[in-house]
């Protein structure tokens, strides 16, 4: 068989998606699908369901992370293998993550009912937790099976009601048994949506990130002294929110004053008591920082940290600051990034090539096997949003992309 003539099945993608936004689907149109949540386990349930019926074998190891393996003409060969997550923000989108996973799964329904058999197995995976919403950090899935975080350390991460990752993902009953550590890989390809406005303003279908933004989260806690809002004069309080706001406008200054593609956001904050008639004494709040410069982040980081004790000092608010997650920026295999593009043109598909500022399980990967993505447009460059979209024919195209990526690293002896 002509293998190059081989397209996916737009339509069946299509339903796939629709199916999976309904396990979470918010009233806006989007879903809420937090890690290890009973929605998390229903997607997942119906994801192993859908691998059984194309004889994938499924191996789930201790962090949960799903692999299912279709098998190749010589399987003592490392497999090539796909996949993104199937968690969401806690208002997220119907495309982020859960596209690179349906649209492996596409590509393998492909395979599959063209009877193509491939020289290497091919391997589709999901990986728990690549938000990081509910449980920080994010990829942690990822992570531990890349060798980059330490699993016992990870099982004790909380949510904010304080359950424990590593007892949520027994509840739901895919606390697995293999070992969660990496296996030789071949290639790894994540199929995912830009998040951004480039691919939309280029008027490009189909982009190739060179690599991904190194990611800083950063933990900050201040401690004020509550009292009557009323009778308390301004002179000589302790308001942590106050002071929180002081801090939260460094953060917002420190892209301009270090220059480079720096972005810096504080996205979640805690205050408490949280009463409109109460000196807040209890302020957690979380800063981002994101950079192709790993050196330039960590002196932006200098400078804020410096700041932030000035600040908490001069409000007699005593600060915890803890250095949550570091993942140094990922550079891409070149090799497979010019595989993105190429098969791209082959397929008639406007291209560029790209950076990720967003993150993804492809950052871990990086460190233990050649690893590249393809990403479609977003429309109007919104995503963590219940109304992030893709037009379904850019699904199809990236899928196509990714079909004939898979294929080739598949081939080869
Ligand atoms: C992951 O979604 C991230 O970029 O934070
Ligand atoms: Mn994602
Ligand atoms: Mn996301």
């Amino acid at each position: 068989m002509d293998h190059s003539k081989l397209r996916v099945n737009g339509k069946r993608l299509q339903s796939t998606l629709e199916q999976m936004a309904k396990i979470g689907g918010t009233p806006g149109g989007g879903v809420q699908r937090l890690t290890l949540s009973d929605e998390d386990k229903q997607a997942r349930d119906l994801f192993v369901k859908w691998l059984k019926e194309i004889d994938c074998e499924i191996t789930i190891d201790e962090m949960g992370n799903i692999f299912g393996r279709r098998a190749g003409r010589n399987n003592a060969l490392a497999p090539v293998m796909s996949g993104s997550h199937i968690d969401s923000q806690p208002k997220g989108g119907r495309f982020d993550g859960i596209l690179g996973v349906m649209g492996a799964l596409e590509v393998m329904r492909t395979l599959h009912e063209n009877k193509v058999q491939t020289e290497r197995p091919m391997v589709i995976v999901d990986w728990t937790n690549e938000e990081g919403s509910r449980f920080a950090p994010a990829m942690v899935g990822s992570g531990v099976w890349a060798g980059a975080l330490k699993l016992d350390w990870v099982y004790d991460r909380k949510d904010i009601a304080g359950k424990r990752l590593e007892d949520e993902l027994a509840r739901i009953g895919y606390k697995g048994t293999a070992p969660c550590r990496n296996f030789p890989v071949h290639g790894y390809y994540e199929f995912h949506i830009e998040q951004g406005p480039m691919l939309e303003r280029q008027k490009k279908l189909i982009g190739a990130p060179k690599g991904i933004l190194c990611l800083h989260w950063y933990d900050i806690y201040l401690t004020g002294e509550a009292n009557q809002v009323g009778p308390t004069p301004m002179e000589g309080r302790h308001d942590a929110l106050v002071a929180t706001a002081e801090m939260i406008l460094k953060v917002r200054e420190l892209p301009g004053r270090m220059g480079g593609n720096m972005v810096a956001t504080v996205g979640e904050i805690q205050n408490y008591p949280n009463s409109r008639n109460i000196i807040p004494d209890r302020v957690h709040f979380t800063v981002d920082i994101r950079s192709w410069d790993d050196d330039l982040a960590l002196r932006a980081w200098d400078l804020l940290h410096t700041d932030c004790e000035d600040i908490a000092a001069r409000h007699g608010c005593p600060i915890k600051i803890e250095e949550t997650w570091r993942v140094s920026h990922s550079p891409f295999d070149e090799k497979l990034v010019q595989r993105v593009l190429d098969a791209a043109d082959e397929l008639g598909y406007s291209n560029m090539p790209w950076v990720s500022g967003a993150g993804h399980d492809a950052s871990y990967t990086n460190h233990v096997c050649p690893t590249a993505m393809i990403f479609v447009p977003s429309i109007g460059g919104r995503s963590h949003v219940e109304i992030e979209n893709t037009r379904w024919e850019d699904c199809e195209a990236g899928c196509n992309v990714l079909l004939h990526c898979l294929l080739k690293a598949a081939m080869e002896k």
